[in-house]
């Protein structure tokens, strides 16, 4: 790739300003100091900026912790709406991230937020059966009957295409702590709903074996670390 494109990704830079980094001599490949905006570099050139090693990286993994009133959606989708995006800098939005999967708006933690569009879709695919967890708060609270229907699976008003009934696949709920491996539509709500309680508060605490990170404040973000990349990619 060209040594502009190797510095704008690795160091979260518009492409204009790592041409002029270029430009201006800050750039070195192999301890040589290059000048060449269009110069040929590997994924795993030893590329330094004004001395600092950059690391190329094809994707980009961050860990959001959403707060509340903001939709999970990318810019371009509800001009005018707070979008989760937003909390991110331009270097990283300019990628091209997108959140896989979505939160309601009144729903807070863990949103991974990528560029990788097959991991995403893995992710995201019924057929992974990637579990998510929720610590909830609810009204009235669930006795023993609901926890048990919830964790054997309810009518949320999902059908086949004969109109048959389609329960919710078994859930776990230990304390305040919901797990499912599905992501219908609202789809903790209308568990709740269809027990006889309300969602009163929502938290994504987990996500594919990915845990919230209890450093992070709401609105705040990380990149994904390695062993969290795993567990997201499936080691892809
Ligand atoms: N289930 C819901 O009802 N809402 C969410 O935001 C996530 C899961």
């Amino acid at each position: 790739m060209r040594l502009d494109k190797f510095v704008s990704s690795a160091a979260e830079l518009s492409r204009r300003d790592a041409g002029r980094a270029v430009g201006r001599g800050r750039v070195s490949v192999g301890g040589e100091v290059i000048r060449d905006t269009s110069y040929q570099v590997g994924e795993d050139a030893d590329v330094t900026l004004d001395g600092k090693k950059l690391t190329f990286s094809r994707f980009v993994y961050i860990l959001l912790y959403k707060p509340a009133g903001f939709i999970t959606a990318t810019e371009d989708a509800r001009p005018g709406e707070r979008v989760v995006i937003d909390l991110l800098p331009d270097g990283i939005r300019r990628r091209g991230v997108f959140p896989v999967g979505r939160l309601d708006r009144d729903t807070t933690g863990l949103l991974i937020i990528t560029d990788d569009g097959k991991s995403a879709h893995r992710a995201l695919s019924p057929k992974s059966h990637v579990a998510k967890s929720y610590r909830f708060g609810c009204e009235p609270p669930l006795t023993e009957e609901m926890k048990d229907a919830l964790c054997r699976g309810v009518d949320i008003g999902e059908r086949d295409g004969r109109g048959n009934v389609l329960l919710t696949a078994p859930a776990r709920v230990e304390g305040d702590v919901i797990t499912i491996t599905e992501g219908k539509f609202h789809q903790i709500k209308r568990m709740f709903h269809a027990v006889g309680s309300e969602i009163t508060s929502l938290c994504r605490v987990s996500f594919a074996g990915i845990e919230l990170d209890g450093t992070l404040a709401p609105g705040e973000w990380r990149y994904l670390l390695p062993e969290e990349i795993r567990l997201f990619t499936g080691g892809a």
